[in-house]
């Protein structure tokens, strides 16, 4: 569902995102991890064809992010680091805006609008403005209009900074239900507890290089053997 053949993004002489591969299957919940400024939102953001890749190539569903932008999109949801909702705009306007982009039309769009906003829980927020919204309602309002289109794959950057337990609850549960209907998910995350729960593989970058990736399973082992948490693994790994 996603490949990532070796990328690399160089900002003037500095180099971001140095060589990354990851090949995400359907279904699968991967969590990218990696400590700050590792090159987590870059990576993603070629993923999501706004930064083009110094080298290397990713291509979605089986279509080039570099020479098919427009098709590789349509098969993508991003929910950015930092979501832009337009003020003015009340959650159902601005649901029916970012509908129109992906060319939905009205009906489909209420359809799926009346479906996220029960999983996501915003009925009683839908007709206000998001200038009233909290941190936690922009989130589930950025990801409601992430799926509108049905996306084949998701991509979120650290979804869970900044939310409250229920919209964290509703972020996972959303994710989980996606997944098991065979969408991939491609997640970063500071949150070692959110990997550790949800993701069925993870990989972790440092420096823009991947220093480690595995199954989930993988990690009981290595706290096993080293009779320590994920975050001491975590905090190894990346020192
Ligand atoms: N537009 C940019 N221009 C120059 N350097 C950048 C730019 N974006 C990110 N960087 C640098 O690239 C590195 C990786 O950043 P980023 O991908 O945002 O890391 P993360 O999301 O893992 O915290 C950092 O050192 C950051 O300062
Ligand atoms: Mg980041």
């Amino acid at each position: 569902m996603l490949q990532i053949k070796n990328i690399v993004k160089k900002f003037g002489f500095f180099t971001a995102v140095n060589g990354i591969n990851v090949h995400i299957n359907q279904g699968e919940l991967y969590g990218f991890l990696g400590p700050n400024g590792a090159g987590k939102t870059t990576t993603i953001k070629m993923i999501a064809g706004i930064y083009a890749p110094t080298s290397g190539s990713i291509s979605i569903n089986g279509i080039d992010i570099s020479k098919n932008p427009v098709k590789a999109k349509l098969q993508i949801g991003y929910v950015p680091d930092q979501p832009y909702l337009y003020d003015k705009l009340t959650g159902r306007e601005f649901l029916y805006f970012s509908g129109g982009l992906y060319n939905l039309d009205k009906k489909t769009i209420q359809n799926k609008i009346d479906e996220l906003v029960d999983i996501l829980k915003i009925e009683s927020w839908l007709d206000k403005r998001t200038e009233e919204y909290s941190q936690g309602m922009r989130q589930r309002i950025t990801i409601a209009s992430a799926l509108l289109h049905d996306p084949k794959l998701i991509v979120l950057d650290e979804p869970m900074v900044g939310l409250d337990p229920q919209s964290a609850v509703l972020v996972k549960k959303i994710l989980n239900q996606k997944v098991s209907e065979g969408a991939s998910v491609f997640v970063s995350t500071h949150s070692l507890s959110f990997a550790e729960e949800i993701c069925s593989r993870i990989g972790i970058i440092k420096a823009g290089v991947m220093i480690y990736e595995d199954k989930r399973e993988a990690i009981e082992t290595i706290k096993a053997n080293l009779n320590s948490n994920f975050e001491e693994v975590f905090l190894e790994l990346t020192k």
